[in-house]
């Protein structure tokens, strides 16, 4: 976790925040609908706060008991302790229908390839095209599915100790559900970065559910096309988002 935080602070001053080359166009696209984005945020609210409480479990004897002492570790840990395990019912929740929402657009194909071996557009100056999620998209749906499940399944199996585990099957999953865990949070730094200060224009996509057309063109071209092509040009260019004053 820490090496990834290092890791993107050097890629912040190396490269920066990717830019929308031809600027904003004033035209917004509809990326993500309301309900996908309430299933995002719910499950990454859940997340994040099972990420900090989890960490407590694991380290919070070591790293903070010294700083606050006995009685405030053990009233935090306790409430800590609820957080972690009531909020697994909506992170689960939210990781099926995640499955579910966004399965369609995830399935790897050729273009993804190319994606790949023109390093996602960091590497040269183009961008690669794209559908609705590009290849670095799909790893991270990939990874939110498998890695949400794995941590899913071992903690329950943590939560209801002994229904169909022994003591040697309770200690693998635990080993399974800490490493997971960590290995998923490090990658979630990572896609919180690109999602906010990585990338121009990102977060407006799961925050007003709309992204500019340029950004969209950049990134997502065959998407472009294909909701083009789906809605008609005159729907996607009808809506710019600052209308000009009488
Ligand atoms: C907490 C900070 C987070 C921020 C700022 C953030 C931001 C974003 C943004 C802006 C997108 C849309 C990207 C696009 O339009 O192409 C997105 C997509 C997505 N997010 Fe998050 N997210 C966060 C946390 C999470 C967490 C914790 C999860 C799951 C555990 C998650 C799962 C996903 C998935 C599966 C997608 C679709 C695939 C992708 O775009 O990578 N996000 N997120």
């Amino acid at each position: 976790m820490l090496g990834m935080i290092v890791l993107l602070v050097i890629f912040f001053l190396v490269r920066g925040m990717v830019r929308i080359k031809s600027g904003r166009s004033g035209v917004n696209i509809v990326r993500f609908n309301a309900f996908e984005r309430f299933v995002h945020w719910m499950t990454a609210t859940c997340f994040v706060l099972q990420a900090l409480t989890g960490l407590n479990i694991t380290f919070g004897k070591v790293a903070l008991l010294p700083l606050i002492g006995p009685n405030a570790f053990s009233s935090w840990s306790l409430a800590a302790k609820y957080v972690h395990n009531y909020l697994s019912f909506p992170f689960t929740l939210g990781v099926i229908l995640i499955l579910f929402m966004w399965i369609g657009g995830n399935i790897p194909n050729r273009v993804d390839v190319e994606w790949l071996e023109r390093g996602g557009g960091i590497i040269g100056d183009s961008e690669p095209p794209a559908y609705r999620f590009n290849a670095g998209q799909k790893m991270i749906y990939w990874i939110v599915v498998l890695g949400g499940a794995a941590v899913a399944i071992t903690g329950y199996l943590l939560m209801f100790p002994f229904y169909g585990t022994t003591i040697a099957g309770m200690q693998l999953a635990q080993m399974v559900h800490g490493t997971v865990a960590v290995l998923f949070v490090a990658v979630m730094i990572a896609h919180a970065y690109i999602g906010t200060i990585g990338m121009e224009g990102a977060f407006e996509a799961m925050g007003e559910g709309t992204v500019d057309l340029n950004w969209a063109k950049e990134h997502h071209s065959l998407w472009v096309q294909e909701e083009q092509a789906r809605t008609g040009p005159k729907q996607i260019q009808g809506q710019p988002s600052a209308t000009p004053a009488e």
